[in-house]
């Protein structure tokens, strides 16, 4: 049997990754997730599976998915809501890009209330733009898993095969530097007011998004470890 590497405190929260596009929130959230055993929510990824199936609300999203600009809160607030209430999330979950307008996290806040859940964590992953454009156009993702690599700073061992499942890596059509802009631009003006909004709600935590992954890693852990328990 393979060992269980889950944490082995329960994170009974919602833990929520903001920052830009590129910053590290799919990587570190998917980490933490995965060390206590809770659900990783991407809204990304729930879209793009969206898109993929090529549902009605996939058809709705692609379009403005490819131009970088935010899907409507409306159709992201109802894909979240069913979400947080299967089963899996009983025990927490971590949110990765949700949510990214103020209206979404008003929205969450009442859901959260009204399931019951504690006041959710909030990880700010603070990093100078800069150094976006080359995580971004760098990435490949594996279609199997979603393991997150890039070819700069993280290769996979053999090109275009992920370490871990053998899944064949993939670019995302939002990673080229045409969308990248004004994604970068639509965090700007609709995504970092939040971080001003958790702060005032004293929920905000600022991590260093700079370091290297293993340090992220272990400054957002030590974070929320630090405030586990508290109402
Ligand atoms: P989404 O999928 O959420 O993309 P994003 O917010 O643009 O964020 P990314 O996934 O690009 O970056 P990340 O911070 O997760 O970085 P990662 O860990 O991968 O959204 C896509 C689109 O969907 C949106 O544009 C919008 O249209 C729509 N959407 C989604 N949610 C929505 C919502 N709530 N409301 C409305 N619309 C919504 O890392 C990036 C790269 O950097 C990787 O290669 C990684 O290996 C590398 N890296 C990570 N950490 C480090 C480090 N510490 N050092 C060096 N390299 C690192």
């Amino acid at each position: 049997m393979a060992p269980d590497t889950r944490h082995p405190d329960k994170l009974d929260r919602a833990v929520i990754f903001l920052g830009p596009p590129g910053a590290g929130k799919g990587t570190q959230a998917m980490e933490l997730a995965k060390k206590y055993g809770v659900p990783h929510l991407s809204t990304g990824d729930m879209l793009r599976e969206h898109v993929s199936k090529g549902t009605p609300l996939g058809a709705k999203a692609k379009p403005i998915m490819e131009r970088g600009e935010l899907v409507p809160d409306s159709l992201v607030l109802q894909m979240v809501a069913e979400r947080i209430e299967r089963q899996d999330c009983s025990h927490g979950f971590v949110f990765d890009g949700f949510p990214r307008t103020v209206v979404q996290a008003k929205y969450l806040g009442e859901l959260l209330k009204h399931h019951g859940y504690k006041r959710p964590f909030v990880i700010h992953l603070v990093i100078d733009p800069s150094v976006l454009m080359r995580r971004l156009t760098g990435r490949r993702t594996c279609k199997v898993g979603g393991e997150i690599y890039n070819i700069y700073e993280r290769p996979p061992k053999a090109e275009g095969i992920c370490d871990k499942d053998g899944g064949e890596l993939m670019q995302r059509p939002d990673d080229r530097e045409e969308v990248i802009g004004p994604r970068l631009h639509a965090y700007e003006k609709q995504t970092a007011p939040l971080a001003a909004y958790y702060r005032r709600l004293g929920l905000l935590h600022d991590i260093d998004a700079a370091k290297s992954v293993d340090e992220v890693g272990r400054q957002v852990l030590q974070s929320v470890q630090s405030v586990r328990g508290a109402k």
